[in-house]
């Protein structure tokens, strides 16, 4: 990777990928946002920021030229429960946007990362460990434009050879940029409470796991998975990664062991519970550590111990 375009670099996990690329790589990394989602600062003032709409297909071309990109991260998406609300959108970012995305990568022979999710999967899945190769029939729009984003990644690869990567991945944590309508935010929700010491009231039932991971293990998944030799491969699109699964009660005892005080309550919302309800407890990642070495540093208390320190920090409390 020399010169990357990331698209959506002001979301959830763009804001974080595109301060890390820059650290890492020399080249260009082009931070891609659209009107009304603005870099802050520290993304403007270290780097190349161009306006790119994933459902603009001259747009993405264009800067791909511009700045000569090879590999572009292709973050643009919404997350499950506001894609519920506005399904058309989400088909046409996720989905529409992704072959613009494709389309441009086998023009100009760049490489692709498009994250898919947990959210793939669906109720007639396994649900325990969750193996790397299954039934993914899912319930939800979210999951529909995951798998069909995975299947047409595969597709450009053995059809064109365009060098498509992705992986699956769980709710991220983190306590820089927030999520936005996400069914696994409440994992990160219950950090901020805890952090501003008042009480959490969790829309997601007790005994509901789901796999979790903490966000820098997340964003050394996006670069290892680009980085990895190829020749390894078995799969593309998309791995199964997992570090930690767990249900509400699991991470509010945890929060607890530092904040006895810390109080939680329920008010399950039905449309985030059904949609958790039919994603699986945890997935098995054994085919990434195999295929290109994945392996994660963070279990819940580590996470817990990093996550209600830096909020504490940042709230002042
Ligand atoms: N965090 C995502 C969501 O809850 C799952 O990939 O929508």
């Amino acid at each position: 990777m020399k010169n990357i375009l990331i698209i959506g670099s002001t979301g959830q996990i763009g804001s974080e990928l595109t301060m890390k690329l820059r650290g890492i790589y020399n080249g260009n990394v082009v931070a891609g946002y659209i009107p009304g989602a603005e870099p802050n600062e520290a993304m403007k003032e270290s780097g190349p920021c161009e306006i790119v709409d994933i459902t603009n297909d001259k747009q993405i071309a264009e800067i791909v030229s511009k700045y000569n990109i090879d590999t572009i991260y292709n973050l643009a998406a919404l997350l499950s429960a506001v894609a519920e609300t506005k399904p058309q959108l989400a088909w046409k970012i996720g989905v529409g946007g992704l072959c613009n995305v494709l389309e441009v990568a086998r023009e100009k022979k760049c490489a692709v990362f498009t994250p898919s999710s947990i959210g793939s999967f669906g109720p007639d899945t396994p649900r325990d460990n969750t193996p790397q190769d299954t039934l993914q029939r899912p319930k939800t729009m979210y999951g529909v434009t995951k798998v069909s984003g995975e299947l047409l990644s595969d597709y450009y690869f053995n059809r064109f050879g365009v060098d498509t990567r992705s992986v699956r991945f769980p709710g991220l944590i983190s306590y820089v940029t927030p999520p936005g309508g996400g069914t696994t935010d409440y994992a990160v929700d219950i950090y901020y409470s805890a952090a501003k010491k008042e009480q959490f009231v969790c829309p997601i039932g007790a005994g509901t796991f789901m796999d979790m991971m903490y966000m820098p293990d997340a964003l050394r998944a996006c670069v290892e998975i680009m980085e990895a030799d190829p020749a390894k491969f078995v799969h593309r699109n998309s791995f199964n990664i997992a570090s930690m699964s767990f249900d509400p009660e699991i991470i509010y005892n945890k929060i607890k062991e530092y904040e006895p005080d810390f109080k939680m309550v329920y008010n399950v919302d039905p449309l985030r519970q059904g949609i958790a309800d039919s994603w699986p407890n945890s997935l098995d990642d054994s085919c990434a550590r195999e295929e290109w070495g994945w392996k994660p540093e963070f279990d819940l208390d580590s996470m817990t111990r990093d996550m209600l320190a830096k909020l504490k920090e940042k709230f002042n409390k």
